[in-house]
């Protein structure tokens, strides 16, 4: 079973609960004429790399439950005391005379709620994927868990009609601790299937979108460096099958995503020279949003990971991206990366901006005063290429042409001012806002969305005029 999740917390401890308690759904213990249904306890492995004292749920913790059973899809022997959930098969071993249970046949997955608690069971496998975990959250979500005391009560008599007190108990709590795997250890597995010999594509891609899944927690990406994990996903870079190319460039750029230490490792291990070569030559559409979003996540907020990619000829790349056809999708996403490497220098320039303000701000600063990205923007053309995504339908892509427009307009304006067709479209587009601002303030919205695109335009206007 894995044991998965992103922020925020409150997910993150659901889903725990939730798949603790998938361990402890056959352990409603039914005692004959004590209380009724008993608590369920949820129970953690111990997690080696987690010191914070959260991996432990204690959810109305019952010393009862203590003696659990579980059911497996092997036959098993019951000791007095125990409960199964009536869907498990029970018999009589006639040569022991002793009960033994196991699971019943359903569907893979089945939810269950008992007043404030809940839980899946898995009926099939023996652990979930990332995506079953993903789905089951949502099913939690959307079902709410807070059922009146009278449903309470009925579901309670439900659950004593449905549970039926038994007599033998085989496992105890220690086994089921190690029933539940930590981050780690799924990782662990994960990885060694993904660099097994004999394992399929698709086995490899599945393993990979597991670890993507986990590698949003800065720990467990830390944790893919240590284990050597990081490197393989770099080395699927070079695979020959596009899913591999695709799915491996997902991991690395959720994996140094906000994550300093991993995205050091991964420019040393020369993520960003791979990234930009698979750039540089044909490939699906696919391949190429999830390589250029890893190629986004390694230069956010790492100066030295933005010279390095300008000393690679990573503008260039990006220039022949936007220019070949492909959509204007990926073009407005490799503007955006542009963009927002323009804006990240320009805040941390400005004195009192810096999103990070500490003692190492003049490092800072003299790290980002190596970058010198407009000068070869505007050398490599993108003057000219950023202005064709004015044509683009899309508000939002507009919106953002202009701001990159104007964010280039120190190296820009002189191109500009010469330039009527530009004047002619930003023209055209400032009376189209214009009306809709107008209609926008007929609403009652002073400070609307188009009202900020004609202010943007007015400002551009000035600029290029
Ligand atoms: C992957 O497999 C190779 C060869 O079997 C082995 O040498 C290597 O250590 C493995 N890498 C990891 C990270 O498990
Ligand atoms: C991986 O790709 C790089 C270029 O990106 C190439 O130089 C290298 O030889 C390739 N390695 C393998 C093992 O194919």
């Amino acid at each position: 079973m894995t044991v998965g999740c992103r922020a925020p917390s409150s997910d993150c401890r659901w889903l725990r609960v939730a798949l603790c308690l998938w361990i402890l759904s056959f352990h409603f213990v039914y005692a004959n004429n004590e209380k009724t249904v008993s608590a369920l306890t949820v129970v953690e492995g111990s997690e080696p790399n987690e010191g914070d004292g959260e991996a432990h749920v204690d959810e109305e913790v019952d010393p009862e439950d203590l003696e659990v059973f579980q059911p497996t899809n092997q036959w098993q022997t019951l000791r007095p005391g125990q409960a199964v959930p009536a869907g498990s098969h029970v018999r009589l071993n006639l040569q022991t005379g002793q009960r033994e249970v196991k699971l019943g046949e359903e569907g893979t997955l089945r939810y269950w709620s008992d007043g404030k608690r809940q839980g899946m069971v898995n009926t099939q496998a023996t652990s979930f994927t990332a995506q079953e975990l993903k789905k089951a959250l949502k099913k939690f979500k959307e079902e709410g868990v807070e059922p009146s005391d009278k449903d309470q009560e009925k579901r309670e008599a439900e659950l004593r009609a449905q549970y039926r007190p038994i007599e033998e108990l085989k496992k105890d709590m220690a086994q089921l601790d190690m029933l539940v795997e930590t981050d780690f250890q799924v990782m662990t597995r994960l990885i060694a299937k993904f660099n097994h010999s004999g394992a399929t594509v698709e086995e490899r891609v599945a393993a990979l979108l597991d670890l993507e899944y986990l590698v949003h927690q800065v720990d467990n990406a830390q944790d893919l460096v240590s284990m050597g994990g990081l490197k393989l996903v770099i080395d699927a870079l070079n695979s020959t099958d596009p899913r591999l190319q695709e799915s491996a460039a997902f991991v690395l750029g959720s994996a140094v995503s906000s994550n300093p230490r991993v995205q050091v490792e991964a420019v040393e291990g020369g993520a960003l020279q791979k990234l930009l070569t698979l750039l540089a030559t044909e490939r699906p559409m696919s391949v190429k949003k999830k390589l250029l979003f890893a190629v986004g996540s390694l230069l956010r907020h790492f100066p030295f990971a933005q010279a390095h990619f300008l000393k690679l000829g990573g503008v260039q790349v990006l220039g022949d991206l936007f220019r070949a056809a492909g959509g204007v999708a990926l073009r407005v996403r490799v503007v955006t990366l542009l963009y927002d490497m323009i804006i990240e220098k320009e805040l941390i320039s400005q004195a009192g901006l810096d999103p990070i303000p500490d003692s190492s701000h003049q490092e800072r600063l003299r790290q980002y005063a190596q970058i010198s990205l407009l000068p070869l923007l505007a050398e490599q053309g993108w003057c000219g290429l950023v202005p064709e995504l004015l044509a683009s339908p899309e508000h939002d892509w507009r919106e953002k042409a202009l701001r990159t427009l104007l964010a280039m307009m120190p190296n820009c304006q002189a191109l500009y001012r010469q330039d009527q067709a530009l004047s002619r479209s930003l023209s055209a587009l400032q009376q189209q806002y214009q009306e809709l601002a107008l209609s926008e303030r007929g609403l009652g919205e002073d400070d609307g969305y188009f009202g900020e695109i004609l202010s943007l335009l007015d400002t551009v206007l000035l600029r290029v005029r």
